[in-house]
């Protein structure tokens, strides 16, 4: 597995890990980075673990990081590298899983 640090955070995380930092590491691609996460998280939490949102808005272009956090607003919609829209809150992450959240697309789908 990549080296990461799935329970750290930097200065660009918009979320701060304090609890379940014994959970199974995984790795998934982040706007084609790997980076980690841990089993159980929520795409929207591995995304924020990693940087401050999880996609900018298309009317504004100012950046989201959800809002509801229970699947019912949309504010956290992102795609897989194929074009698949997910919904990051309520989308566990998986290991291998390709999101991005740039808006760049390939051929290389959602999930290994
Ligand atoms: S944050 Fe509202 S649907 Fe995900």
């Amino acid at each position: 597995m990549a080296s990461y640090r799935a329970h750290m955070t930097s200065s660009v995380s918009q979320l701060l890990r304090v609890a379940e930092t014994g959970r199974t590491p995984l790795s998934f691609f982040l706007d084609g980075v790997e980076v980690g996460a841990l089993t159980g998280d929520t795409v929207l939490t591995a995304i924020l673990m990693q940087q401050r949102h999880v996609r900018h808005s298309e009317f504004t272009g100012e950046p989201r990081a959800g809002f509801c956090m229970i699947g019912a607003c949309q504010d956290c919609w992102v795609r897989c590298e194929d074009g698949t829209r997910i919904r990051a809150c309520s989308t566990l992450v998986k290991e291998g899983m390709r999101v991005v959240t740039n808006g760049a697309r390939n051929t290389e789908g959602c999930a290994r």
